[in-house]
């Protein structure tokens, strides 16, 4: 196979530009070159960062292709600089067996867009009575280690110990939605003063910490990993401070539309903006963003979920939650965390790739920039600016919170081990 030149680039957005060399997927030169038989990326003015990985995807396959596909779902995610996604379990039929998660990961395996991992249901049916076969799944061909019935809370304490117990012997992780059901009984809102005016049941953010909490205590009675979902409050963001403290083996994620929106966006009723865990206030994004800026949250996970237009476009109560994602995540991180200096580049390849790749344990995503490590990159162009317009998406659903608005930061080419899977707004592989 000959070889691969991406020219001109600076890894990390550090230091003068150099050409990166690549053969069989590998990166075999960093430097300058002359290669003249060479495919040439010219990639001046470019940042290069190691490819992005998401612990939190939706793709509705199967059960609600209508919304989004694997195809779809992948095309989106390479668009977006990702290499790997986690696809959610809450999928029909459920994914709490092993023919679901082969199923998910044969399908990501023939679109070879994106390496895409299915999570495996803690509970059957997501019901949360009884466990899953998570052994089952986890030797299955798709090598399932990451569980969550993400969508609902695993309640019960004594399943979720269980839960715990079980994935420290298979050395996976629970990924946990921390909402206690009962604390949220017809939520349609964070409770707090917007919900008030606007006459919407409250989703408190206690009903978070508490679970946050609980578990934290859980996992290290245990000695088990936890992975805690699209923290949204503060205060949990302070539980997760003390348990990282005295060693608790958790790690956590925050959503792009967490450190950016707040509940102000409610004023208009548009269901476009109903995301569970819903948008907190102003001052919940600020602190989520010194989190992640300090490691007390972990990366940036994308909680992408496709709806569709009949499920979004009707009166709130009714509206399913969810918001698109994958092709505006790193745009968002620009924008609340580059551009105000709380991350360099190097912080953004933590959060976008190095840390979701080791709680995951991906060995060859997340890797770094370096002669013999696999060529799985996203290149970024950080003087880029694009508008977001949702029928331009690569989704099939449309619900973008930001159509209209103009985001910095614009992913040029994303590579999976060598192979261009996105260029110039175009899936390619
Ligand atoms: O907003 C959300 N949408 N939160 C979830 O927990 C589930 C997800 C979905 O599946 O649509
Ligand atoms: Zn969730």
């Amino acid at each position: 196979m000959s070889a691969l030149i991406i020219r001109g680039v600076r890894p990390y957005g550090e230091g003068e530009p150099v050409d990166l060399t690549v053969h069989n997927g590998v990166i075999t030169a960093i430097g300058s070159t002359s290669d003249t038989d060479a495919e040439v990326i010219d990639a001046g003015g470019l940042v290069a960062l190691p490819g992005f990985v998401d612990l939190h995807t939706h793709l509705r396959e199967p059960g609600r292709e209508d919304t989004e596909t694997i195809e779809t779902g992948s095309r989106a995610a390479a668009l977006g600089g990702y290499t790997a996604v986690f696809a959610m379990a809450n999928t029909d039929p459920v994914a709490d067996n092993a023919v679901v998660v082969e199923h998910v990961w044969r399908r990501g395996r023939e679109v070879g867009l994106v390496d895409v991992h299915p999570v495996g249901a803690v509970t059957v049916g997501l019901q949360g009575e009884r466990l899953a076969e998570l052994g089952t799944m986890a030797r299955s061909a798709a090598g399932v280690r990451v569980f969550s019935d993400d969508g609902l809370c695993v309640a019960d304490p004594l399943i979720m110990r269980r839960a715990l117990e079980y994935t420290k012997a298979l050395d996976a992780v629970i990924a946990q939605h921390a909402e206690e059901p009962r604390l949220t009984v017809g939520a349609q809102a964070h409770e707090g003063e917007t919900a008030a005016r606007l006459g919407l049941a409250g989703w408190p953010a206690v009903a978070e910490e508490s679970i946050v909490a609980r578990d934290c205590l859980l996992a290290r009675h245990v000695g088990a990993r936890l992975h805690v979902c699209h923290v949204s409050t503060a205060g949990t963001a302070d539980i997760l401070r003390w348990a990282k403290a005295r060693g608790t083996r958790v790690s956590a994620e925050v959503t792009p539309h967490h450190l950016l929106l707040d509940d102000e966006r409610l004023t208009g009723y548009d269901p476009v903006n109903k995301v569970n865990p819903p948008l907190r206030t102003a001052a919940d994004a600020a602190a989520l963003r010194q989190a992640l800026a300090d490691g007390t949250l972990d990366c940036v996970a994308t909680d992408h979920a496709p709806h569709a237009a009949q499920d979004k476009d009707c009166e709130w109560s009714a509206a399913r939650p969810g918001m698109l994602g994958l092709q505006t995540a790193l745009p968002i991180v620009v924008a609340t965390m580059v551009e105000p200096g709380l991350l360099d580049w190097r912080g953004v390849a933590r959060v976008m790739s190095e840390r979701p790749a080791e709680i995951a344990g991906l060995p060859d995503q997340g890797r770094p920039i370096a002669v013999g490590e696999p060529a799985t990159l996203t290149l970024v162009d950080p003087a880029g600016r694009w508008t977001v317009r949702g029928a331009d998406l690569a989704s099939i659903a449309v619900n973008t919170p930001y159509e209209g608005m103009e985001l910095p930061g614009t992913v040029v080419a994303t590579l999976l081990r060598g192979v261009v899977t996105a260029r110039d707004g175009k899936a390619t592989a």
